[in-house]
């Protein structure tokens, strides 16, 4: 029988809760699908940074390296660790050292859930450079604390960096209805993002089927609320990418719903899949925690691992829930009971 193995992260707070919940429904999935999932789990997270001054072993990624997938709950427990060192200490270097340069996130109402627009009809796949742009980490600060101080962050635009995620975006938009809208500024960033408009022209040149648009950021988030439904894929940089990626969540009904990908898509090292929330301290060990973020990340763990009908399954479950409006209304019921409710699904 052929197996997937899974290096799990369950992280902080409710990263642990919607963690085991996903992975009950790729282990069921994988009984219905005839295939077998070994999975080892990692107690890597801010009480493990308490413990031994580290988010992760200094071999951490090596260890990681050997899995076919990674699957990440949430990391941060703000009173204790500062974000800083949660996000740089485990986060930040997986999706480097793997080469984790497109970041997926698929943005569209789950049936029976109430977004906060009057559309309802939307499907947008947001790609955002997952590497490189505006958070490089290239800058520094001189005369600290002084009246002239300084403070410069370059964004760093590689050749070799844009066109591989704009061929990504593009190989995406071929799967799906053909349209990519590449996203920038470049009226007013007259270097880079005119760099990455020129290069958009170029990749779109391989690839005659598929409609490009080209949009600024700020006519892109009103457009995202105003006309939803005319996106298909969305492809932009690092920070444009996080920004309309937090606006496609709120759109969608919010954290509880919004699923994501770090790919890393020459396979020279393990993807990774998380939920876009982070812990929520505020929730934690309550057991009211949405799981079907995680669930809906669990299922494109599985579209990428080649199982193709068994992530479908995971999804009309997930959907089948929701309609009955299990999981769609914020605090209707628990996090057991709507994982329960996928569960009992898939299996019928
Ligand atoms: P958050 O996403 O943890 O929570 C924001 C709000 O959304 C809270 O009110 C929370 O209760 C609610 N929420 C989030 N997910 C939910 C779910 N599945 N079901 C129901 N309600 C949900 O963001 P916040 O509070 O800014 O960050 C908390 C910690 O998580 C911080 O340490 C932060 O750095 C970390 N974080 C980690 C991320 C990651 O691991 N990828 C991503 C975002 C934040
Ligand atoms: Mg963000």
């Amino acid at each position: 029988m052929k197996t997937h193995n899974l290096a799990l992260i369950p992280g902080d707070g409710i990263g642990v809760d919607v963690t085991d919940a996903a992975m009950a429904v790729v282990q069921a999935a994988a009984r219905v699908h005839g295939f077998a999932i070994r999975s080892q789990s990692f107690p890597w997270s801010c009480n493990h940074y308490l413990q031994t001054g580290a988010m992760m072993p200094a071999d951490g990624i090596e260890t990681l390296r050997g899995f076919d997938a990674i699957f990440l709950g949430a990391v941060g427990w703000p009173d204790t660790v500062p974000d800083s060192v949660s996000l740089h200490g485990l986060l930040l270097p997986i999706r480097k050292a793997f080469n984790q340069y497109a970041n997926i996130r698929p943005h569209r109402l789950l049936p029976g859930v109430e977004g906060p627009l009057k559309a309802t009809a939307f499907d947008i796949l947001c790609i955002r450079e997952n590497t490189e742009g505006e958070y490089s980490g290239a800058g520094g600060r001189v005369h600290q604390g002084r009246e002239n101080e300084v403070a410069v962050e370059t964004s760093v635009f590689t050749r070799a960096g844009v066109e591989r995620i704009l061929r990504f975006a593009f190989d995406q938009a071929m799967t799906r209805r053909r349209h990519v809208t590449s996203v920038t500024k470049s009226n007013a960033q007259k270097f880079t993002m005119v760099f990455w408009d020129e290069m958009t022209r170029r990749v779109a040149a391989d690839y005659p089927d598929v409609i490009v648009s080209h949009m600024h950021i700020d006519a892109m988030a009103a457009r995202m609320v105003m006309a939803p439904a005319s996106l298909d894929v969305i492809v932009a940089s690092n920070l444009f990418g996080d920004i309309l990626t937090d606006l496609g969540a709120a759109i969608q009904g919010g954290l509880g719903f919004a699923a994501s990908a770090n790919i890393c898509p020459d396979g020279s090292g393990p993807s990774m899949f998380e939920p876009v929330h982070g812990s929520a301290p505020d929730i934690a060990g309550r057991n009211i925690a949405n799981p079907v973020a995680a669930i809906w990340s669990a299922a494109m763990m599985l579209d990428h691992l080649g199982e193709q009908a068994a992530a479908q399954s995971v999804m009309a479950a997930v959907e089948a829930t929701t309609a009955r409006g299990i999981g769609a209304i914020p605090g209707r019921q628990s996090t057991d009971e709507i994982t329960a409710a996928i569960l009992a699904a898939l299996e019928e």
